[in-house]
């Protein structure tokens, strides 16, 4: 089990100046999300830099939904910029950033070396990186505690990834401050990001059956589910069904709320970030990678986009009716674990089970009715396989093999629920 160190509490967003000062960090590059300047989160953060003396530079040039070309200029500016440590504030998109630039400036590499095999060389990060303090102003992606970054090839309309525990956080910063405004459809879409990790993170193939490194350091981020990552998980699920309708129906004054969603994306992460995830985030990447039009509510971003955290519900309710038959007793605890009730539930009612409960979230959070309603037809099915196929690192772990028949069938399930 590997994660970052995590600081939780309102306010706790003033100390980074200490932080760094204490690590003998004098000049750091500060990577903010476009929409943020001028918020309490990154005003906060850089008055303490200044308190403590600790020079900064700002990138504020972070892609929402970041692309392998986002991700080069953002180094090429790390490069131009040399920084003994670094800042992320804002959501997945920026921690990820943040991550890449400190990645690439450590280890000459080509950019193509890290990148999970097949589509990259998957090469091992050679050692540590520099310090990274996250400051997330999303409850989601956990991203503050994974080592991993997740982004778009363009030219192959697929989203893929770097998955290394060097890379991860030195400190991840959760303060309910920072989420103050964010806007109800960013809520609801990163809150079901988490439910999502923790569903799929908890029933994934246990680590016991899975292939042993050579070496230690060989060992995959992603390892299968596994005794620490199910506590973990399944406290963040009942965060989720707890608290995500309260931060969704206001998130402006709900500071506990908003606390309880930010702990929850962390433990979502610290549980995925070392069980792994699988179909429906393998299914998610050609999803949000073949987006044509859509433009959601609440993003403020002029290319078209199907956030991360919607890509990957929608295909959520197909994806835990069909992998339900692989370990039914776990698809019904997370069930049991967002509130449903299933002390009447035999195994073969698990699938149905989680993925009605998941439906109901959808629909209770004003998700798009399936694939269907952002874009995609039957037409689509074929390229949406092919883009899955080759995400071996998430979709190995599902708890039911599947083939690629069985895949576009979840495809075509997931087009429209209700
Ligand atoms: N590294 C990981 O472990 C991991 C895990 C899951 C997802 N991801 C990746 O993270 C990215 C998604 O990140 P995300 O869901 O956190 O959202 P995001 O960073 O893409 O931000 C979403 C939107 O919310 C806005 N926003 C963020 N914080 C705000 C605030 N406090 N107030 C107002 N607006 C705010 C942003 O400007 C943007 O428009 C995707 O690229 C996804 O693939 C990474
Ligand atoms: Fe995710």
């Amino acid at each position: 089990m590997a994660a970052s160190n995590i600081r939780f509490g309102p306010g706790a967003t003033a100390e980074i100046g200490m932080d760094f000062a204490d690590m003998g960090v004098k000049n750091v590059l500060a990577v903010i999300d476009p929409n943020l300047a001028g918020s309490t989160a990154v005003t906060v953060a850089l008055q303490a830099l200044d308190d403590e003396k600790v020079s900064y530079t700002v990138f504020d040039r972070v892609r929402i939904e970041p692309t392998d070309e986002s991700l080069k200029e953002a180094i090429d500016f790390g490069f131009a910029h040399p920084a003994d440590g670094f800042i992320a504030i804002g959501g997945g998109s920026t921690i990820d950033t943040a991550k890449a630039i400190n990645l690439y400036t450590t280890y000459t590499a080509d950019f193509m070396d890290f990148v999970n095999a097949p589509i990259g060389k998957g090469k091992p990060v050679p050692g540590p990186v520099k310090p990274l303090i996250a400051v997330p102003t999303t409850a989601g992606t956990g991203s503050e505690t994974t080592g991993v970054v997740i982004f778009d090839i363009v030219k192959m309309h697929a989203k893929t990834g770097i998955a290394n525990l060097q890379i991860k956080p030195t400190l991840g910063l959760l303060d309910p401050d920072n989420t103050a405004g964010l806007p109800r459809q960013v809520a609801a879409a990163t809150g079901l990001d988490v439910l999502t990790h923790a569903c799929e993170s908890y029933t994934a193939i246990p680590y016991s059956e899975r292939p042993g490194p050579k070496r230690p350091n060989l060992r995959p981020a992603y390892q299968g589910s596994n005794p620490i990552s199910d506590t973990w998980v399944l406290e963040a699920l009942r965060l989720v069904g707890d608290y995500l309708p309260r931060e969704f129906d206001d998130p402006h004054n709900d500071e506990e709320a908003r606390g309880k969603m930010l702990l929850a994306a962390a433990y979502g992460g610290i549980g995925f970030g070392n069980a792994g995830l699988h179909l429906a985030h393998g299914m998610s990447y050609p999803v949000s990678g073949m987006v044509r039009d859509y433009k959601p509510e609440g993003y403020k971003v002029n290319h078209p986009i199907i956030p991360h955290g919607m890509a990957v519900v929608l295909n959520a309710p197909a994806v835990f009716r069909f992998t339900a038959e692989g370990c039914p007793e776990r698809h019904l605890a997370a069930a049991e674990a967002l509130g449903a009730d299933i002390s009447d539930a035999t195994p073969a009612d698990a699938g149905k089970i989680l993925s009605d409960r998941v439906i109901e979230f959808m629909q209770r959070f004003e998700i798009p009715n399936g694939l269907s309603a952002v874009g995609y037809t039957i037409d689509d099915i074929p390229e949406l396989v092919k883009g899955t196929m080759p995400q071996h690192r998430v979709t190995k772990l599902s708890p039911r093999p599947f083939s690629e028949e069985e895949l576009a069938k979840l495809f075509e399930d997931a087009m429209k629920y209700w």
